[in-house]
């Protein structure tokens, strides 16, 4: 605990979770709490979620990340992603990845408190703190957004959400079925600028 920079480092989208892992509701209270301690516009705080335990439910959304997948969405990816993340990308989707995570948290936006424009802006930084929490617990954690845009009315339907709200994240959480490497990103000094874009900001 309490090793921000350690936790950031290790962020990892994890498409394996053991089956049998536990979520406990205490270590869930903890993660929403840290999401609710994200900033927002005009701190109008426009989330709720709504935390799916239920095999059944867990299962069902599943299913439609499977039906996206073979629709077309593996074809998609398989033009411009390297080999190991489409596979890693259709465990998760079309071979029971997501659906063994013990917990999917789905991310809602209230659209009265907050304008069209804010909306995104005002949840993501609510998602991040979700995730980093679940890696400083230990856990393992993938955010995703394509079921809330194109499974929306299922979403909708399965979660007896009001119009008002709006579904933008499914964040599944679990134990990782195995250890992930660490992430390859880009150094930040590749992607920053001095005073004006182009000028390196490290020479
Ligand atoms: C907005 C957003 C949507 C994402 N959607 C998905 C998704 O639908 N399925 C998935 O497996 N990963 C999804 N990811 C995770 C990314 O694929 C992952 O963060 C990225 O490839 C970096 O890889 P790493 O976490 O393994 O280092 C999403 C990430 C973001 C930020």
């Amino acid at each position: 605990m309490g090793d921000l920079f350690g936790v950031i480092g290790a962020q990892r989208a994890c498409r394996r979770f053991d089956p049998d892992g536990e979520v406990s509701d205490e270590d869930l209270g903890r993660m929403l709490e840290a999401a609710v301690h994200a900033p927002s516009a005009e701190n109008t705080q426009p989330w709720a979620f709504v935390v799916v335990r239920d095999a059944e439910a867990r299962a069902e959304l599943a299913a439609w990340w499977t039906e996206m997948w073979n629709a077309g969405g593996k074809d998609l990816v398989r033009q411009t992603l390297e080999k190991s993340l489409v596979d890693d990308l259709e465990h998760g989707f079309a071979r029971g990845g997501l659906a063994a995570a013990t917990v999917v948290v789905v991310v809602c936006a209230d659209t009265e408190k907050v304008h069209d424009v804010y909306l995104a802006a005002s949840i993501y930084p609510a998602v991040q703190n979700l995730l980093l929490a679940a890696g400083d617990l230990g856990y393992g954690s993938l955010l995703t957004t394509g079921l809330t845009l194109f499974g929306v009315d299922g979403v909708r339907q399965r979660l007896a959400l009001p119009d008002t709200m709006t579904p933008m994240a499914a964040v599944y959480i679990g134990r990782p079925a195995r250890a992930l490497a660490k992430p390859r990103r880009n150094p930040a000094a590749s992607v920053t600028y001095r005073e004006q874009f182009g000028t390196p900001w490290r020479t």
